[in-house]
């Protein structure tokens, strides 16, 4: 289905008859849409300003990269039938804390807990919710540091308070977690279980190397 048929599709399912309503419900979803991109926008200046500062002040920047995502209209519509909350961009905002997501991936595993402090530090900004899947890895071997934070966004007659998720890992995390999730794509039916501890297994490889490179960075630092 293409995104215009998808988008008049989802929109009769909420107002079935009338026109102004139909192009109420489709004016939401765009609000919607430029509310959580101008979050997600001020979070990653944020995030950048940490960087450059760290840069400037220890000759090394914490931050490998950093990517984002607004979730599309037909992803916001899916989940929220999944969950079983109505359908409307108003449900959306309530029920669904991962419309803007941000992952940071960076150096090494002292540096997620660094800028996951900074960012908690800043006074306008509220944690809404930390899994820290570092020191409770999931059962698949998934490591990484998430956070959903509550960032203000200035509109010209209105303040707002928009749910962000971070996902913070180091490059080692990331390449785990990336192969992974295309192992799950890939495979129509599920991973065997052998593999799945495999997996497990080399995810648990590659939390030690992480240390051991954190290690050797210190000890450098330190001569
Ligand atoms: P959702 O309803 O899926 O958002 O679940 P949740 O709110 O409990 O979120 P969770 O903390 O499980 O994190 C969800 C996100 O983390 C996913 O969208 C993935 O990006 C990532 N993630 C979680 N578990 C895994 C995993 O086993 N493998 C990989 N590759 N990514 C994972
Ligand atoms: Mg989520």
């Amino acid at each position: 289905m293409d995104e215009q048929s998808f988008y008049l599709n989802t929109i009769e399912q909420v107002v079935p008859h009338r026109h102004e309503e139909v192009m109420a419900a489709f004016y939401e979803f765009l609000e919607l849409e430029h509310l959580y991109e101008s979050a997600a926008e001020t979070v990653k200046t944020q995030l950048n300003i940490y960087d450059s500062e760290f840069g400037m002040k220890f000759q090394r920047n914490p931050i490998h990269g950093i990517e984002s995502r607004i979730k599309s209209p037909q992803s916001i519509v899916e989940k929220l039938q999944r969950k079983g909350f109505p359908i409307s961009a108003k449900s959306a905002q309530e029920h669904l804390m991962d419309i803007a997501g941000i992952r940071v991936v960076c150096y090494y595993v002292e540096d997620i807990y660094a800028l996951a402090e900074m960012l908690s530090l800043r006074s306008d900004i509220r944690v809404l919710k930390v899994k820290d899947y570092i020191i409770n890895p999931k059962p698949s071997g998934y490591r990484s540091y998430h956070m959903i934070i509550m960032v203000p966004v200035h509109l010209s007659t209105s303040r707002r308070e928009v749910p962000v998720e971070i996902q913070i890992r180091t490059i080692a995390m990331d390449f785990w977690a990336a192969l992974e999730h295309q192992l799950h794509y890939k495979t129509k039916a599920s991973v065997p279980p052998a593999l799945k501890d495999e997996l497990r297994e080399l995810a648990d490889t590659i939390a030690e190397t992480d240390l051991r490179m954190q290690d050797i960075y210190d000890q450098i630092n330190d001569l």
